[in-house]
């Protein structure tokens, strides 16, 4: 089992001692960040460990490693030395450990440490990238072979983030800490066991401002969402890949239901900027299912032994699952929305129907092939007419852009109104991309989005008295078909209830500094 350590970066003993009370249940380590100190309480170390009844790493960083401490080194040597002074015979009183980092040579504070069984974490920062040969490095801060090596790098791209991976598996008798700082090496955090890592580092983030290292998650969240303590070699991992991932509630939906189940299993984001290199590192992670998301569900295809109908009409597959050492593609975004269109609209097929489809990207292209599978008809309405003609002509439907002619056209295919555009999404322009259409009130209407819950859109759908559904029933169908796809298992009746209680709102999205 890889540990938790609770960072603490609070300016005042006090203040840090009142955040690890708080959150102590959660960490095995607490790391006190000296350089983050007000200077007058820097005096005050010494007596910490006696205070935090916890093992604590001694830690002042420098602001070139991406602390606050600016004095010389002189300086900072002495104060390393304070807190290893006068080591008591129990060493529930001295710090556990000290951070020295590699080009810290002060043989006197090393062998402090050791007469006195403080181990040290051997570390190494780079803030601007990752260092070409890892394992090279591994070996060369190797020392007395009683020290946890810790390189923390910051990864700029996932073929960063899967040559740490790879270095990770040498040297499996050297106790070490290998981190990707940053947004694309968040997992490397989660899975800190599979990265051979001793511990990872997390912040309490509902009482700190910035954390203490860029991409540390909450303390909380890993320990009781990730089950972070449970997870070994053995654990299954899952998650989720896109870019960048910020909004995504799939690692709350997927990680609560494992939590549930009593699974062993855990579901992580992989923020990627290649699909390639995403499926690469996820073969070499023992992945065994992703959820795939903006923007890569068409860019993976290419990367997929086999796939399904759906993934080969929609263009875009939502789901890879790892078969006999093979990638496999499923897009149960078609399934959810046609099992929530018809069962919004009360109807086992789409015979007979005429259907507006506003917009012609990727959601619209799942949607197009759904409603032709259906049997119904279909005008595609499109900002740009071109991308119209070019969803459209796979069904032999109608097309026009959003203007008068294509608003007139939307009159004679207004039976069932589908809007898949981003507009109106939070974090896009709040307005309705049809809003000169009148709506008749007889029109069943739905939209993708759902958040926010009622977009312009449907807004005024609802107002001329039509029956409106948002994308939040898609969502969470589409999701549960992923569950049986990755599990075998079906959802619990009882978790959708409650689901369906709370609604929304219940959703977490990922906290990540
Ligand atoms: P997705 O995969 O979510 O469908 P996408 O493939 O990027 O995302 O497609 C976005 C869709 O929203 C497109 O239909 C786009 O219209 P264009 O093809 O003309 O770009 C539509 N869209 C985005 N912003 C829009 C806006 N302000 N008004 C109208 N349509 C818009």
């Amino acid at each position: 089992m890889a540990k938790i350590c609770l960072c603490l970066t609070a300016k005042t003993i006090e203040r840090n001692l009142e955040i690890l009370n708080k959150y102590r249940k959660y960490a095995d380590i607490a790391e006190l960040r000296v350089d983050c100190l007000d200077a007058d309480e820097r005096f005050l170390i010494r007596r910490f460990p006696e205070l935090a009844k916890i093992p604590v790493i001694l830690t002042i960083r420098r602001d070139v490693d991406g602390g606050h401490f600016t004095g010389g080194e002189g300086a900072r040597v002495n104060l390393l030395a304070r807190g290893l002074a006068f080591a008591e015979a129990d060493s529930r009183m001295n710090f556990a450990y000290v951070d020295i980092e590699d080009d810290l040579e002060v043989p006197s504070l090393e062998e402090a440490a050791r007469t006195f069984g403080t181990k040290i974490i051997r570390s190494f920062h780079k803030l601007d990238g990752i260092i070409d040969d890892i394992p090279a490095k591994i070996k060369s801060m190797q020392r007395s072979g009683d020290e946890i090596i810790k390189i923390a790098v910051s990864a700029k791209s996932t073929a960063d983030v899967l040559k740490v991976f790879q270095a990770s598996k040498l040297y499996p008798k050297q106790e070490k800490i290998l981190i990707c700082m940053g947004l694309y090496g968040i997992y490397s955090r989660i899975l800190a066991k599979k990265f051979g890592s001793y511990l990872t580092y997390t912040s309490a983030l509902s009482e700190i401002e910035t954390p203490a290292a860029s991409g540390q998650l909450d303390v909380q969240e890993l320990a009781e969402l990730y089950r972070f303590k449970k997870i070994t070699k053995k654990t299954k991992v899952f998650g989720i890949t896109g870019f960048p991932l910020k909004a995504t509630i799939s690692p709350w939906f997927f990680n609560t239901l494992f939590g549930l189940e009593n699974a062993d299993a855990v579901y992580a984001p992989f923020p990627a900027d290649s699909t390639a290199n995403m499926l690469a590192l996820a073969e070499e992670l023992d992945v065994q299912g992703l959820s795939v998301t903006v923007p890569h569900k068409e860019t993976i295809i290419k990367g997929l032994s086999e796939y399904s109908l759906a993934v080969r009409s929609a263009g875009a597959c939502n789901t890879v699952l790892r078969r006999e050492g093979l990638w496999v593609g499923g897009n149960t975004d078609c399934a959810g929305f046609s099992d929530s269109l018809l069962t919004f609209i009360n109807k086992k097929n789409l015979k007979h129907l005429k259907v507006t489809i506003i917009g012609a990207g990727g959601a619209a292209r799942a949607v197009a092939s759904e409603v032709f599978r259906l049997g119904g008809k279909a005008l595609v309405l499109n900002r740009t007419i071109q991308k119209a003609k070019d969803v459209a002509s796979l069904y032999n439907f109608h097309w026009a852009g959003i203007d008068e002619h294509g608003i007139k056209l939307m009159a004679k295919y207004s039976e069932i109104i589908i809007q898949t555009t981003s507009v109106g999404m939070d974090g896009y322009e709040a307005a309705n991309p049809v809003e000169r259409y009148n709506f008749s009130g007889k029109e069943a209407v739905m939209d993708l989005i759902y958040t926010p819950a009622e977009t312009p859109f449907l807004k005024q759908a609802a107002a001329a008295g039509c029956r409106t559904l948002n994308g939040y029933d898609m969502v969470i169908r589409q999701a549960c078909l992923q569950y049986f796809h990755f599990t075998g298992r079906e959802v619990p009746k009882q978790f959708l209830e409650r689901l369906n209680e709370t609604g929304e709102n219940s959703w977490n999205k990922i906290r990540m500094g």
